[in-house]
């Protein structure tokens, strides 16, 4: 059972996504701790909701970005997490967060990496007019979703589409691929070689 903690800072619906995996026997792992960077997401709610231990951590209660990632890390650390599942946090973390987590840190990205890294991924993504888009989790490290791929999903992008339905279109793909991701990782099936992973399949 891999103990995870998920940083958050919206909607939360990949948390949850996470959380029925759990609870449908899909997924062997358990969430320790829920995070936010914003007071009132609704993913604090969901963990509410779930009973799962949750908290805002303020970073203007602290002078700089490293002191925060820190207080962040140290809580992780405190509750035996091993496995750290950013679903929907926007911030960037930093080197001293990353050295007490090396490759135990995987994100959830709404395009198909490297293309449209950064914020407003759907948005990108039609403005330059690509045919197909789609989500990817990779391993973070100190770039801007630039850490080696572990799997991706496409969608198509539909003439008529904006911002908000290509986004839905790819959501669905996040729930499916993200609690997977984990569930690969918890039965110690990933590999990290320099920048290519390996999923061992059986
Ligand atoms: C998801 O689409 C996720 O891929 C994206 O934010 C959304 C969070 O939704 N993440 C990023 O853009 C990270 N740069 P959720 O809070 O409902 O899971």
């Amino acid at each position: 059972i891999l103990p995870l903690g998920v940083l958050v800072s919206g909607r939360g619906s990949n948390l949850e996504a996470i959380i029925k995996a759990i609870e449908e026997g899909r997924l062997p792992a358990r969430i320790n701790l829920v995070l936010s960077n914003k007071k009132d997401a609704r993913a604090l709610d969901i963990a509410f909701q779930y009973s799962i231990p949750a908290e805002f951590v303020d970073p203007k209660a602290y002078p700089d970005r490293e002191s925060y990632d820190l207080a962040l890390a140290t809580r992780l650390k405190e509750a035996g997490v091993e496995l750290v599942v950013l679903a929907g946090f926007m911030r960037i973390l930093s080197p001293a967060f990353l050295e007490q987590f090396p490759l135990k840190v995987i994100n959830i990205h709404p395009a198909l990496l490297p293309a449209f890294p950064g914020v407003e991924a759907q948005r990108q993504a039609i403005e330059y007019g690509v045919k197909i888009a789609g989500c990817t989790v990779h391993f973070v490290d100190a770039g801007v979703d630039t850490g080696p791929i572990i799997a991706q999903a496409a969608v198509p992008v539909e003439d008529n589409d904006t911002p908000e339905t290509l986004a839905k279109r790819i959501l669905e793909q996040e729930h499916r691929l993200l609690p997977e991701v984990i569930r690969w990782i918890a039965e110690g099936r990933v590999t990290v070689k320099g920048r290519r992973v390996y999923v061992r399949r059986d």
